[in-house]
């Protein structure tokens, strides 16, 4: 088969609006809030910069220094620094895979969301509707036992938006639609947030969020928190970052990329944490109690207290409605663009296929999944263990290994460093060494066990033990399994391998090349040693 050449982003600009289309996403909107007013409010905010600082912001920079270095997908990139790391990134790609089929489905809900605000169609009972009229929720998790069409239909729809978009490809897909669509979020998210700002009640939503609750920082929980949603928030952990950057032209100024990734991140959540708290402080004006008896997370939050919000507003209900479902869609769909352009191109590396073929193949297939699975009425249930074990063993875990392989067992901190200071404003040193090699590892295992042990105290939200095992803990050790699995199948040196080492070579701007990765796999790991040394 001929060789394609590998697609690049049009601009800097494009990559830099991919990268942070991919981190605001339904976690900015309806988790950070939540999960910083639980965890001290006002003080979450010291735990959640030291994470950020500590670990998001280190590993976000790894991953752009190992796509654009290694300039291939995420298994490939990681075989090429160390062997047997290959598995870690087919890993990813099933994490991916796991993430998208239910990402999917919670944009399809707030699609109709969009229609629903424009009637107020819920009636007085949010809850009932949204459980019982539109999403017919079964009383007990199990086998699959109907089809609910009021979900499938939009489900179909998100997919095939989506799959148009990765269709077609890097550059006028991915890119052009973050170009129109993230602006776009900004500025009907701003909307939303001042009309939040001018209902009565406000300032108690506000004071109840940014009121610092200093004796929470003493607890594990806050810290575990903090490090668990930055690297959901970052996007660090699916190999969506090492993907993206591997379309980077050789002149990328990395560290500037991150920086501007993770600070536009954050302002997002901060903004989002300032809606919708003033919000819930509306909310709680309204009947009389406390925020603290209104605030609520994920699902709760926007699909049943979000439309009461609406509905109680004294004008402008519909618009302020189909503003917030409007934004939880345009964030959601440039995030889940990014989970399956992961699966997308670690396939098309390693069949050879055509972008088209991948897409159709891969995305149809993920596509599938996600319709056949879940709108039903089993569909929350499932949604909500794959969501909590992909998460906690899926994406911290898949993270927290790739940090230990890199640092001590490839060994390969100071050659990515290197890297990254040849093309970047800001030089990297030390402190970026001890991030990554001693505090991400200490303080994410730390956060890992923890987070184990209560897990095999008690049954997650007192699911039955045979639906945890195999939804729950099948999902996340068959991710595991999948990695390990699809990466000792061996690659024909001729096919991707071969293309990877001449891409790092022959740089396509006429820069001055990359150093290049020696021909056989364990001559590559040697290199890796040597230059480590
Ligand atoms: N980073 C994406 C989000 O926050 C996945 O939803």
């Amino acid at each position: 088969m001929g060789q394609q050449p590998r697609e690049q982003w049009g601009t800097r600009a494009g990559f830099l609006m991919a990268a942070i289309g991919s981190a605001v996403g339904l976690g900015n909107i309806w988790r950070f809030p939540y999960v910083a007013y639980e965890n001290g409010g006002g003080a979450f905010l010291l735990p959640y910069l030291i994470a950020m600082l500590s670990a998001g912001i280190p590993l976000l920079i790894l991953e752009y220094s190992i796509g654009h270095r290694y300039r291939s997908s995420a298994p490939l990139s990681y075989r090429r620094i160390y062997r047997p790391a290959e598995a870690i990134g087919w890993w990813q790609v099933a994490i991916c895979f796991v993430v998208a089929v239910y990402y999917a489905v919670i944009i399809a809900w707030a699609v109709r969301f969009v229609g629903f605000s424009a009637t107020e169609a819920w009636g007085n009972d949010t809850e009932s509707f949204f459980m019982n009229d539109f999403i017919q929720v079964s009383d007990t998790p199990g086998a699959v036992s109907g089809f609910v069409s009021g979900v499938a239909w939009p489900l179909i729809g998100v997919w095939v938006v989506a799959l148009v978009i990765l269709v077609l490809g890097v550059r006028r897909g991915i890119e052009i639609t973050n170009k129109i669509v993230l602006p776009l979020l900004l500025v009907l998210f701003g909307l939303l947030v001042i009309q939040a700002l001018t209902l009565p009640g406000a300032a108690d939503g506000l004071n109840a969020f940014f009121t610092p609750d200093w004796e929470a920082m003493l607890t594990g929980k806050v810290w575990i928190a903090a490090y668990g949603h930055v690297f959901f928030s970052l996007s660090v952990g699916f190999g969506i970052m090492v993907t993206y950057s591997s379309y980077l032209r050789r002149k990328a100024d990395l560290t500037g990329s991150a920086m501007v990734t993770s600070f536009s991140n954050s302002s997002f959540e901060l903004l989002a944490g300032i809606g919708v708290f003033a919000c819930l402080g509306f909310m709680a004006a309204n009947a009389g109690v406390g925020v603290n008896e209104v605030a609520t997370s994920g699902i709760g939050l926007a699909f049943v207290a979000f439309p009461e919000i609406i509905s109680s507003l004294p004008f402008g209900g519909p618009v302020f409605g189909m503003l917030f479902f409007g934004c939880l869609v345009i964030a959601g769909i440039t995030s889940l663009i990014s989970i399956v352009q992961v699966i997308i191109a670690a396939v098309q590396e390693r069949t050879n296929l055509g972008r088209v073929q991948s897409v159709l193949l891969v995305g149809g297939a993920t596509a599938l999944a996600s319709i056949l699975l879940f709108p039903t009425p089993e569909g929350l249930h499932f949604l909500d263990v794959f969501d909590h074990f992909i998460n906690q063993y899926g994406i911290a875990l898949a993270g927290l290994v790739l940090v230990i392989f890199i640092s001590w067992i490839a060994r390969r901190l100071r050659v990515l460093e290197k890297h990254v200071n040849s093309v970047s404003s800001v030089s990297l040193g030390l402190w970026w060494r001890a991030a990554l090699g001693v505090v991400t590892p200490i303080l994410l295992g730390l956060v890992m066990w923890d987070s184990l042990r209560a897990e095999l105290m008690s049954n997650y939200e007192d699911y039955p033990t045979g639906f945890l095992l195999a939804a729950g803990w099948g999902v996340a050790i068959g991710a595991i399994v999948f990695g390990i699995v699809v990466s000792c199948f061996p690659w024909k040196r001729a096919d991707a391998i071969a293309r990877a080492d001449a891409r790092q070579a022959t740089d396509q701007d006429g820069d001055e090349p990359a150093p290049l990765a020696e021909p056989t796999e364990i001559t590559e790991t040697d290199a890796a040693r040597k230059e480590d040394r």
